[in-house]
């Protein structure tokens, strides 16, 4: 408030003038405005940080799609080429087209993680679902890995009795695909490799057990992040994306179940998928 003197031309005094300014107000006002104009600019950085992030997802992806895919095509085009050539002795073509079948469902593998990935970034991953039986959805997939043994033991440990679940079928068979991908990427001198599947109270569920490099417990929690490579001198010369066992997890929990894992460096590891049964 400011109170002025206010005179006649004689300098006598008339009275006094009063003008009041809600200071306050005024002040409170500002504050507001550049608080708004703090938070849209807070926004844009937020905005701005997450496009760049983007961007680099997408080199991220366009270098792994390249990179990986790269690796199954060179198999798959030495062994068509020897197919032409009449190099495969004829006893040997079945084998061979196991083998390339088997490097075809890797590649699919990878297509599909990235796809996969892309949908959750876009809020756009749907199950579709149907009731099946788990046991056949693992001996579907470790048929079909299982040419990719090099000095492996592959071998399967069925339940006797059906499995049902209701789920997304052709997911589920993503999830085994990739432990089974896993088991054998990563026991690169051989061992043993084994498929089980049964029933644990109201879950029914689906493991494999490798004898590879194991994962040591200070990585476990690094295992189901985007792009969760371990950062071992192994993993350098093994193809991989870091995308799978994120998506399992995903899945798996989408489904109402989980994954679990246990491990000793050097001595191996076993991935374990969880489902609520049908009962
Ligand atoms: N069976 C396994 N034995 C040892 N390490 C594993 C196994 N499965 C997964 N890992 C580790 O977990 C990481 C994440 O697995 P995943 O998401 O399937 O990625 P990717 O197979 O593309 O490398 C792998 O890079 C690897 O370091
Ligand atoms: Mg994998």
């Amino acid at each position: 408030m400011v109170i002025t003197a206010l005179r006649e031309d004689s300098g006598r005094l008339r009275g006094f003038g009063k003008v009041t300014r809600d200071l306050t107000e005024r002040h409170e006002a500002e504050q507001r405005r550049n608080a708004e104009r703090e938070a849209d600019a807070a926004r844009l950085r937020e905005h701005a940080d997450r496009m760049a992030e983007l961007e680099r997802t997408k080199t991220q992806f366009l270098n792994l799609a390249s990179h990986e895919l790269r690796g199954p095509l060179t198999v798959i085009r030495g062994y068509s080429s020897m197919l032409e050539d009449g190099t495969i002795p004829p006893d040997q073509v079945p084998p061979v087209a196991r083998l390339l079948e088997a490097k075809l469902a890797q590649m699919d593998l990878l297509i599909e993680q990235m796809l996969e990935t892309a949908r959750l970034e876009h809020d756009s991953l749907e199950l579709y679902r149907e009731k099946f039986d788990l046991r056949w959805v693992a001996q579907e997939q470790v048929d079909v890995f299982r040419p990719l043994a090099q000095g492996h033991h592959v071998m399967i440990d069925a339940a006797h009795q059906p499995l049902l679940v209701e789920g997304d079928r052709s997911r589920v068979g993503t999830i085994v695909a990739n432990f089974m991908d896993n088991a054998l990427k990563y026991s690169p001198h051989g061992g043993e490799i084994c498929c089980t599947t049964g029933r644990r109270g109201t879950n029914v569920f689906v493991s494999v057990r490798d004898q590879g490099i194991g994962i040591a417990p200070e990585h476990m929690p690094r295992l189901f992040t985007r792009f969760g490579r371990l950062p071992t001198e192994q993993n350098l010369s093994i193809a991989g994306t870091g995308l799978g066992l994120f998506l399992c997890k995903e899945i798996a929990v989408r489904h109402g179940g989980d994954i679990t894992v246990s491990s000793r460096p050097g001595a191996g590891s076993e991935f374990t998928l969880t489902l609520p049964a049908i009962r």
